[in-house]
């Protein structure tokens, strides 16, 4: 069915979306290519996703562009990641900006080349007042390092242990200030975390496809919102109609 009407209301729809972009590689391979031409169809349907998030009303979209384990991919792998991220802010900061999108980062930014930690700290703050999508890009990002880094920071700061609370160490987190993520989506069909997001996904629903990053589509990711709108969150409790069968 193509570009079918979407008909979720609005407090159905997901506030947050965090995407796993998993199968660039395997995309590539099936098609006899290098990897970094899966990566750059990947960074096409990115911009395809980010356009189809701002229609459907997301409001917050974290992607996984870059983990803290990718260093250890081949040298050219990592250069090529690194110029995409490059590029699609040379390339696409002026519409998206036109388009109301803010952009953030989350991870550490130390490790990158001077010139590019200068390009994202530029569009962070030429797009820090728009509100139409938050998009977060994760790179050189991992759980785990965030925790720790977020840990060294409380301790610092000289926190009192009992001051220590649920809402104190996401203030300390990367995403401080963004809400969880309501739905995680991982395409190409990998049942891993992958140290992404690993506090603030304590709730979240997952929507895990098949399809790899490049063929990501927004039927597909249309069909992924619709199916989290048919959930019901419980969030460890039992819902009402249960209760109220139950106790009837
Ligand atoms: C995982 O697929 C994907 C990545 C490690 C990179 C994701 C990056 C993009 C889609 C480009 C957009 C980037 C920016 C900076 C905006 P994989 O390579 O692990 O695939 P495989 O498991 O099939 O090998």
């Amino acid at each position: 069915m193509a570009n079918a009407s979407f008909n979720i209301s609005p407090e159905k729809c997901p506030r947050h979306v965090a995407i796993i972009m998993d199968g660039n590689g395997r995309w590539a391979l099936s098609r006899g290519l290098p990897r970094l031409a899966g990566h750059k169809a990947g960074t096409e349907n990115l911009r395809r996703i980010i356009r189809a998030s701002v229609e459907f009303g997301v409001k917050y979209l974290t992607i996984y562009a870059f983990s803290t384990e990718n260093w250890g991919r081949p040298s050219e792998e990592v250069q090529g990641l690194m110029f995409i991220l490059e590029d699609v802010i040379d390339r696409e900061l002026t519409e998206l900006h036109k388009e109301g999108v803010q952009l953030r980062h989350i991870g550490r930014l130390e490790r990158l080349a001077p010139s590019l930690q200068k390009k994202v700290l530029n569009a962070i703050d030429l797009t820090k007042k728009n509100d139409r999508l938050v998009l977060n890009v994760a790179f050189n990002y991992g759980g785990r390092d965030e925790i720790v880094n977020a840990i060294q920071h409380i301790i610092k700061d000289g926190v009192r242990p009992e001051d220590v609370t649920d809402e104190l160490v996401n203030r300390y987190l990367y995403t401080a200030g963004v809400p969880d993520p309501d739905l995680i989506i991982r395409t190409s069909g990998e049942l891993r975390v992958s140290n992404f997001l690993i506090w603030q996904a304590a709730y979240s629903e997952w929507y895990v496809t098949p399809t790899y990053w490049p063929d990501f589509n927004r039927e597909e990711y249309r069909l992924a919102l619709e199916t989290f709108a048919s959930r019901d969150r419980r969030y460890g409790k039992v819902s009402s109609s249960e209760y109220e069968a139950s106790n009837a």
